[in-house]
């Protein structure tokens, strides 16, 4: 596909060698295809980010990782003294994912740059290339850790004390995956870009049902998630009687059904909320459930909306607990603000597409991604195309070879207006 403006080159992008990259980089995962799994510095998540640093290399970008493991890829402008226009996103995967997430603004990325490169193009700003660390909540149950470090909405010595479900810390495994460096290191000052651009698939339904290549994004919903510890009195599942217990697994399934009563009833169509990780011990069929772990993932893109969902869910677990004499123990493990996007980075990319004659609408992402935090650093937008039914966070998620090629060519188009 041919991109033509009045001041830049002709940019011609590769789509079979983009796809063919794609389609190498779901292989690396923790389960078999068509399910790619790639938790936060998993061995699949190590070499899937090897691979990424290899292509880099090979389209001869210069390559930095701070010390959270947020890789970033440089094409050097005529002018380094002027910050960056920057892109990326994920490759992190949360279990049972599809090959599309995250992946399509990494490798889109890179074959954006790869595309301006081989024009002829040379920018007056460096183009940055940056793929994040854990963009997915799946290790430590926060999402876009590496973009919340880099905006300092996470402060430093906070997240020192982040530890998995298995008591692993993050120090652990930033040792694990050679992190090298302080974590106060990983902040960045504000405007250290000049722009941020991420590509990503819509994860929705209304690109496809519209026929419309292209979303640009003005606004990201505002996520929050909830962590539950219920402790109950487990025992013998033929001999503790019903009178008396103290189940832990009923409360729990209480408490999702109150997300549910919450998030319907909020009054906003915008709202969702979700028990996305319920999880029990022992875990045998003849015991008593002693104890429960939920996670709960609550949204909408307004900010007051959600909070107040958020604070009747804990009100009734509040409630469900007392009644049911089970211990509550509930934290907020991040409840941020929507992001709003640069209104002249949209306008932009809106002419982006039109000079491409690439169908485009203004949209809201209601998925949250590290353009949340990138919006604190310096002005933002996101590129979204369609994706099958609306799918993903599943095997089948699937955007065809002619959908990313448009996405990649507006991308590579921002690039250029924004590089200069
Ligand atoms: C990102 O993965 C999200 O859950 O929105
Ligand atoms: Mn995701
Ligand atoms: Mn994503």
């Amino acid at each position: 596909m041919e991109i033509n403006f009045d001041v830049l080159p002709a940019i011609e992008t590769n789509i079979h060698r983009l796809q063919r990259e794609i389609d190498e980089l779901s292989l690396i995962s923790e389960n078999p295809a068509p399910v790619v799994t790639r938790i936060l510095f998993s061995e699949a998540d190590l070499r899937a980010r090897d691979f990424v640093k290899r292509l880099c290399r090979e389209a001869g970008l210069a390559i930095r990782e701070d010390a959270i493991g947020n890789i970033f890829a440089c094409w050097d402008g005529a002018d380094k003294k002027l910050p960056p226009v920057a892109t990326g996103s994920h490759i992190d995967a949360i279990p049972n994912a599809g090959k599309y997430d995250g992946v399509v603004g990494v490798l889109g990325g890179i074959e954006a740059i790869r595309s301006l490169k081989e024009s002829g193009f040379r920018p007056k700003r460096s183009i940055e290339l940056i793929v994040f660390t854990s963009e997915e909540p799946t290790r430590f149950g926060i999402g876009c850790l590496g973009s919340r470090l880099m905006s300092g909405v996470l402060r430093w010595n906070k997240a020192a004390k982040l530890s998995d479900l298995n008591g692993k810390t993050l120090e652990y495994w930033r040792r694990h995956a050679e992190c090298k460096g302080s974590l106060s290191s990983v902040r960045l000052a504000k405007n250290s870009y000049s722009a941020f651009v991420e590509l990503h698939i819509e994860q929705g339904p209304i690109l496809e049902r519209e026929r419309i290549a292209v979303g640009i994004v003005e606004k990201i919903a505002a996520p929050a998630t909830l962590r539950v510890v219920l402790t109950g009195v487990g025992g013998h599942a033929g001999a503790t009687l019903m009178p008396g217990r103290r189940d832990a697994l009923l409360a729990g399934a209480e408490i999702a059904l109150a997300v549910e009563t919450a998030a319907t009833g909020s009054g906003s169509a915008d709202t969702v909320g979700t028990t996305g990780l319920f999880k029990i011990e022992p875990g045998a069929v003849n015991s008593v459930p002693y104890k429960a772990l939920l996670e709960i993932d609550v949204r909408d893109t307004d900010r007051e909306t959600r909070d107040a969902v958020l604070g009747q869910i804990e009100k009734a677990a509040g409630k469900i607990c007392d009644r049911r004499k089970i211990g509550l123990k509930m934290l907020r493990l991040n409840a941020d603000p929507p992001a709003v996007c640069s209104p002249a980075l949209v306008d932009m990319a809106l002419e982006t597409c039109q000079a491409q004659n690439i169908s485009g609408r203004k949209m809201i992402s209601r998925a949250y991604h590290d353009t949340l935090f990138m919006a604190r650093l310096c002005p933002t937008t996101m590129i979204l195309i369609p994706c099958r039914k609306g799918y993903s966070h599943r095997p089948d998620e699937y955007s065809s070879p002619a959908q990313i090629e448009k996405g990649v060519c507006v991308l590579a188009g921002m690039l250029a207006m924004a590089a200069g």
